[in-house]
């Protein structure tokens, strides 16, 4: 499976959703992280610390990948029309992460149109949740599933676990913090659904070929 984590806005949390994506994945068959970003945020991550699975830059990618069941490729914001055209044509899932804030939700939806043309299999995720009694987490959800758009059920709260995982350069399942579960959970619940949704398809392909 290659899922592919983008958005046209940058620091909703693309690397951080690439990263315990492919955490989660390598639970289940041997998985590779592709950092495409030039930022190399992924790599950074791996080389402060030690992550559970093989990270690579593009050009070791495609060297790498047929050795692997699972890629996960991060890629930078603000996609042009030909990388989105390759980008979405390049992998069986799109991840779109999104914060619920109106400019995040406004360049989500400028995202889709763009895939609209591209018969993408795409599902928005929403990230950086604010805690309660802030409302935008469910107003954002309320707003997609109103626009009838495919987005997981399980959302990504915003914990500073996730900044102290990037500092220590392990996923957030590895920090001692005692919100580190609780945030770990957010990303096993989406990688879950990830995994259950492409299982109904292959269900489905056999049924119907
Ligand atoms: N759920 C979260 N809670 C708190 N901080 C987060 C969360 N997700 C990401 N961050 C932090 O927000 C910043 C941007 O995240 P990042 O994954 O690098 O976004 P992008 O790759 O889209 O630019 C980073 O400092 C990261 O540690
Ligand atoms: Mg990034």
């Amino acid at each position: 499976m290659i899922i592919t984590v983008a958005a046209f806005k940058g620091g909703v949390g693309k690397s951080t959703t690439a990263l315990h994506l492919a955490t989660y994945l390598q639970n289940t068959a041997d998985t590779l992280l592709v950092d495409g970003d030039l930022n190399r945020s992924a790599l950074d991550w791996s080389n402060r610390g030690c992550l559970p699975f093989k990270v690579a830059d593009e050009k070791q990618g495609i060297l790498l990948a047929k050795l692997y069941e699972h890629i996960v490729i991060d890629t930078p914001a603000r996609p042009d029309p030909d990388e989105l055209k390759a980008i979405a044509e390049g992998c069986d899932l799109l991840v779109i992460p999104t914060t619920p804030d109106a400019i995040a939700l406004a360049a989500t939806l400028q995202m889709v149109d763009a895939l609209k043309q591209l018969k993408t299999n795409y599902r928005i995720l929403l990230t950086l949740i604010p805690p309660n009694p802030n409302k935008a987490g469910e107003e954002a959800r309320a707003a997609l599933l109103k626009a009838d758009l495919p987005v997981f059920k399980s959302g990504i709260r915003r914990l500073a676990v996730f900044q102290r995982a990037a500092l220590e350069g392990v996923p957030v399942n590895a920090v001692k913090d005692p919100y580190a579960q609780i945030a770990w959970r957010c990303y096993a619940e989406a990688g879950k659904e990830i995994v259950e949704n492409s299982k109904f398809k292959i269900q489905n392909s056999k049924t119907s070929s």
